[in-house]
């Protein structure tokens, strides 16, 4: 299963909205779970007008098990069954406390739940806000699907936050680590603890206001430290820390380039690191059917699915009119054709032709389908790490982190 939260940093910028168009997308071939963290909210429930059965409570309070929380789409909104793989598990309405701000307790079920789940996707839809109700359902080494639009400029700004919090999250995760702290405890007025000093503190503070960045803390503590094993993997976290993005709201390249790419990508540099990589995974244009389906309940991809399907004209069997008009006997049926490999790539590359040129257009069918495309690629390339499998507890990451800090035994050879 590969986990994809959508957060934003900034709310009302189409989350939910992208969240289950998105996941929709993905369901078209392969089995995706959405689920709704936005706890206190659960808009979800407001852009799906489907009866809820069973949501997060049952899972939290009642001990239901949370794959049995999942309901699918009704019958009378999906008569053919063409999003059967699709299925969401919603939050509860109205405030429930412990709901709303996640005790460690409640954190902690709902992660062992979360890694629990059978799917091939599981998209979650997320609060806006950078605080730790946010942040600690976020993958440790990057931060799973941003969205932000250049419709809002304060929406790139906060989506560059989001990314920076997340890559200093991890950061400080690092510096806690016990192998660590026991080494720097040693020596307490050596020079090096006297850097990680400065380092730890720069990073819970998000900065020092002096204009220097991660990169600069970093070289400095490297200059003094050549051969530091802790800040060598850091600088190497950092390195390989990879940002995923897709812009709502689109509409032309050269507005989201100047009031959004451009500012988030100059905003990460000068906060955080030019050492990080960005990944545009696409975009969603402004549309009127998007906005309409938020009002009538049934998701925009379901609503386009079954409109296709109505505007097809009845396919006429032009062979059999003709048999019958000269009486002729009915065609026997074909034997079943093999697929054709040559065929099938070339319909493989019509298709991408068509999303490149379609892209920009005004299809947010085709701007989804693409994302979803693009997703399940970058899922099944190892070099990229896209969607964590499971959501690591702190725990765990830094145990993963001090294994990487043990020297590597030294090459064999004379
Ligand atoms: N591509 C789009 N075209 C037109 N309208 C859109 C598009 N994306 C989102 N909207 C509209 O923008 C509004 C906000 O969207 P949505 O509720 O999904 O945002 P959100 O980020 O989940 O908000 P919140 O932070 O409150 O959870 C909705 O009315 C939605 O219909
Ligand atoms: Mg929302």
């Amino acid at each position: 299963m590969r986990i994809l939260p959508v957060s934003s940093g900034k709310g009302g910028v189409g989350k939910t909205t992208f969240a289950l168009n998105f996941a929709l997308s993905l369901a078209k071939s392969s089995r995706t779970v959405l689920l709704d963290l936005d706890t206190g909210t659960s808009s979800l429930r407001n852009f799906l007008d489907v009866r809820v059965e069973r949501d997060l409570s049952h899972y939290l309070k009642q001990g239901t098990a949370l794959d049995a929380c999942r309901q699918g789409l009704p019958r009378a909104m999906d008569p053919e069954g063409a999003f059967a793989n699709f299925s969401f598990i919603a939050s509860p309405r109205g405030f429930v406390t412990d709901m709303v701000n996640f005790s460690p307790e409640v954190k902690a079920r709902l992660i062992e739940g979360i890694n629990g789940l059978q799917a091939d996707f599981l998209v979650v839809d997320m609060k806006a806000g950078l605080d730790h109700n946010v942040l600690d359902f976020l993958p440790l080494s990057n931060s799973g699907i941003l969205l932000f639009t250049p419709r809002l400029k304060a929406a790139t700004a906060s989506a560059a936050e989001m990314a920076k919090a997340v890559l200093f999250r991890m950061l400080d995760v690092m510096l806690s680590a016990p192998m660590l702290r026991a080494s720097l405890q040693a020596e307490p007025d050596g020079p090096r603890a006297a850097a990680f000093r400065r380092l730890g503190e720069f990073i819970a503070s998000g900065g020092d206001g002096s204009g220097r960045n991660l990169d600069d803390l970093l070289g400095e503590a490297a200059s003094e430290l050549p051969d530091d094993n802790v800040l060598r993997v850091m600088r190497y976290y950092v390195e390989n820390y990879k940002v995923y993005y897709v812009l709502n709201q689109f509409n032309s390249v050269a507005e989201s380039v100047e009031n959004a790419i451009k500012p988030f990508v100059e905003a990460v540099f000068r906060s955080a690191s030019s050492r990080l990589s960005f990944h545009n995974l696409g975009w969603v244009v402004e549309d009127e059917q998007i906005r309409r389906s938020g009002e009538t309940g049934v998701p925009y991809m379901v609503r386009r699915h079954y409109q296709r399907q109505q505007a097809a004209p009845a396919p006429i069997d032009e062979d059999a009119r003709l048999r019958a008009m000269f009486g002729l006997a009915p065609a026997r049926p074909q034997p079943e054709q093999k697929r054709d490999l040559a065929r099938e790539l070339s319909g493989q590359l019509d298709l991408l032709r068509r999303i490149y040129v379609f892209n920009a257009g005004k299809d947010p069918e085709t701007n989804l389908d693409f994302i979803a495309a693009r997703a399940r690629d970058l899922s099944a390339n190892s070099v990229h790490q896209f969607g964590m499998k499971r959501i690591f507890s702190a725990a765990e990451f830094l145990e993963r982190f001090q294994s990487q800090l043990r020297p590597s035994p030294a090459p064999a050879g004379d």
